[in-house]
């Protein structure tokens, strides 16, 4: 079932619907708490955590062996963050965590053409997922999206729309393309969402079955950061974890409604101006379940940082001297973690973990 949030109405999840009749995002209401004793221990994905998805690995038609990404310390003594490298996932991003539920509960239910729109990242994983379930795909992007990115929708065989001007603008762009075909927004549907959970049930597995005290995620329209919220929120209540880690958001700062919002005390944002940032994948100045987000980093008694470009591209060198080869976009979440750390916020004798969400081979120009 989705419930929406705004009025109250519930939708059955079989319907083939992206928002509520009165014009809300929806939510997913059937989440099963996940149990340590449910993992199943030898499937080397994230469909080992199916308990607490929508679906199982016997519904995955479109299947990669995806998940359990790397969880490694960094190599600087002074910054003892553990970095999670979802840049390694099939398409490079976090996104494709949200894509294998997402597209195999629609093939499931029969869609056999979708559209969706992207800063480019959930564009190239959806086109990737796609692809591999047979259906046809279409995406809006920004023009302003990286080369790399829109090459690897049009390699995935997707048909790619470019839309002059902001994010925001591809957004309603798209609308229009939404009435052909399904629309499958990574941002609207919740079921993606309930896809990037196994972020936050893969911290918890990797840490020995307990929450880290912090996590550091770069915010656009949140699904990053909800996932984390919503996994652990489920172990929570399920008595898995005594506590949920502190989530901080992290946002460009030419582009910061969420943290402007969660400065001033407010459970909605204010209209911001958005100006440019080469952090493209958080550039949204009005997130649709922003007030979720904001409700996200109080209950966990997590926070909100920004970074300008320039701390952005210092913190890419810094992690590409360790190793770590990530986009501008999961740069800045290293930016402002080690913000975090320098003004006191995170702990250092304390398991903070950073998420580096996209790769570097992304941000070709
Ligand atoms: C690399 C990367 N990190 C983080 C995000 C932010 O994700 P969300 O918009 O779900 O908050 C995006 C979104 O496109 C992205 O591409
Ligand atoms: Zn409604």
């Amino acid at each position: 079932m989705y419930r929406c949030p705004a009025c109250g109405r519930g939708v059955s999840d079989d319907a083939l619907v992206w928002r509520c009749a009165c014009g809300s995002h929806l939510n997913y209401e059937g989440a099963r708490p996940l149990r340590r004793a449910e993992i199943v221990s030898d499937e080397r994905s994230l469909w080992r955590y199916e308990a607490g998805l929508p679906l199982g690995r016997s519904d995955a038609v479109a299947y990669f062996g995806e998940g359990l990404t790397p969880l490694l310390p960094g190599l600087r003594e002074a910054e003892p963050f553990l970095f999670k490298l979802e840049s390694v996932l099939p398409s490079g991003s976090f996104k494709d965590r949200g894509s294998a539920v997402l597209v195999n509960a629609l093939v499931r239910l029969g869609v056999q053409e979708v559209v969706e729109d992207s800063s480019g990242n959930a564009g190239a994983s959806l086109a990737c997922y796609a692809a591999r379930a047979g259906i046809d795909c279409e995406v809006y992007t920004p023009e302003s999206t990286s080369p790399s990115k829109l090459a690897q929708i049009v390699a995935h065989g997707a048909r790619l729309v470019r839309i002059p001007g902001p994010r925001d603008e591809t957004a309603r762009a798209v609308q229009e393309a939404a009435t052909r075909r399904f629309y499958a927004s990574h941002n609207w549907q919740p079921l993606f969402v309930e896809g990037v959970k196994t972020l936050g049930f893969e911290l918890w597995e990797q840490l020995g079955l307990r929450a880290p005290e912090g996590i550091v995620l770069p915010v656009g329209l949140g699904s990053a950061l909800l996932g984390c919220f919503l996994a652990f929120r489920g172990l929570q209540l399920a008595g898995e974890v005594d506590r949920l880690p502190r989530l901080y958001a992290v946002q460009a700062a030419a582009c910061a409604p969420i943290h402007a919002a969660f400065q001033a005390g407010a459970d909605d944002i204010a209209p911001v101006e958005c100006g440019r940032s080469i952090a493209e994948g958080v550039a949204t100045s009005r997130p649709i379940r922003r007030r979720e987000i904001l409700a996200a980093l109080r209950d966990s008694g997590g926070g909100t940082a920004v970074a300008d470009d320039e701390e952005i591209v210092a913190a890419g060198r810094d992690l590409a001297a360790q190793g770590l080869y990530v986009e501008p976009t999961a740069a800045l979440a290293y930016a402002a973690a080690r913000k975090l750390l320098e003004s006191g916020t995170l702990r250092p004798d304390r398991a903070n973990v950073v998420v580096l969400t996209g790769s570097g081979l992304k941000q070709g120009r």
